[in-house]
C-alpha cells in the first residue's frame, strides 16, 4: 500500500511547488469572444487557433512535458453546419501549417476521440503529423476531436469485451486492462485541467483520467488566455497539496 501510494505520486510529478508535468485544457469561450466583438463566431475559432500556438510554443519552458487539448466534443456536432464546416477546416489548416514548426520543436502530436466520422482528409493529415512527429519528446501534445469520454469509456468497454472474447485476456478486466483500451492507453492522467471562459463544468472530458486531477476554473475567454495567464496557474498549482485518499 505504501510503494502504491509512492508510485501514483511519483508518477503525478506534483504540488511541492512542482509545475504539473500534464496539463489538459478545456478550450472554452471562443464563441462569446467574438460575439462580444459583434464578429461572426469562427472568427473566435480562428483566433483561438493561434492561442494554441502560443500555448504549445510555453509549455516545454514551464516545465509541462504533455499538454491536452479539447478541440471539439462529441456533442459539438449540434451546432451549425456551417461553424461544424469551418472548425473542421482551421484542423485541417493548423495541421498543414504547424506541422514543419512543430516538428522542429520537438513536439509530438497524437489526437484522442472517435476519428471514423471526421473527413477522409482531415484523419489523413491526422495520421501522417502523428507518424511524422512519433520520435519527438520535448512536448506531448494530445488534440481531442470528436472526443466524448463516456464515448471513449464506451469504445474502450467494447474492446475490452472483444478481447476477452478472443481469449487474448482472461477476465475480470482491472483498471489497467481498461486503461489500455482507452484513447489515451499509454499516457500519464492530468495532473492539472484548466477550463477558461467561467463555466465551472467538464463538459464529457477525460472523465476516467482526471479522476484525481486537481481543476481551475478561469474567467479569460480562451482567444485571451496568454502564457502568463498559464504560468500564474501553475504557480497557484504548485502550492496545492495532493493526497490521493491519503492523509
Ligand atoms: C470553445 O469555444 C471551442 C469549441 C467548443 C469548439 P465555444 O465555441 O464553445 O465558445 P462559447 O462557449 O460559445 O463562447
Ligand atoms: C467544451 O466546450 C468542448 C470544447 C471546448 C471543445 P462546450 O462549449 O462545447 O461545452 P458546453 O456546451 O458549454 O458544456
Ligand atoms: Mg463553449
Amino acid at each position: 500500500m505504501v510503494a502504491e501510494t509512492a508510485k501514483i505520486d511519483a508518477a503525478s510529478g506534483a504540488g511541492g511547488g512542482q509545475p504539473p508535468r500534464h496539463v489538459a485544457i478545456i478550450m472554452d469561450g471562443n464563441g462569446r469572444w467574438a460575439t462580444e466583438r459583434g464578429w461572426p463566431r469562427l472568427v473566435g475559432h480562428r483566433r483561438g487557433a493561434e492561442r494554441v500556438k502560443q500555448i504549445v510554443r510555453a509549455c516545454p519552458d514551464i516545465g509541462v512535458n504533455w499538454l491536452t487539448i479539447y478541440a471539439f466534443s462529441t456533442e459539438n456536432w449540434k451546432r451549425s453546419s456551417e461553424e461544424v464546416l469551418g472548425l473542421m477546416k482551421i484542423f485541417r489548416r493548423y495541421i498543414q501549417r504547424e506541422a514543419d514548426g512543430l516538428s522542429a520543436e520537438g513536439v509530438r502530436m497524437r489526437f484522442i476521440g472517435a476519428r471514423e466520422r471526421l473527413d477522409p482528409k482531415l484523419q489523413s493529415l491526422m495520421a501522417g503529423i502523428e507518424a511524422r512527429t512519433a520520435g519527438n519528446t520535448r512536448l506531448n501534445l494530445t488534440v481531442a476531436i470528436n472526443y466524448g469520454g463516456r464515448d471513449e469509456l464506451l469504445r474502450a468497454s467494447n474492446r475490452l469485451a472483444e478481447k476477452i472474447a478472443l481469449g487474448h485476456l482472461t477476465g475480470p478486466a482491472t483498471e489497467a486492462d481498461l486503461q489500455d483500451c482507452l484513447d489515451t492507453a499509454g499516457h500519464p492522467d492530468p495532473d492539472l485541467v484548466i477550463r477558461t471562459s467561467g463555466e465551472t463544468r467538464t463538459s464529457n472530458f477525460l472523465p476516467w483520467q482526471a479522476a484525481y486531477a486537481e481543476y481551475e476554473f478561469s474567467q479569460t475567454l480562451w482567444p485571451d488566455f496568454t502564457p502568463d495567464h498559464l504560468a500564474e496557474i501553475l504557480d497557484r498549482f504548485g502550492l496545492r497539496k495532493r493526497r490521493f485518499g491519503g492523509v
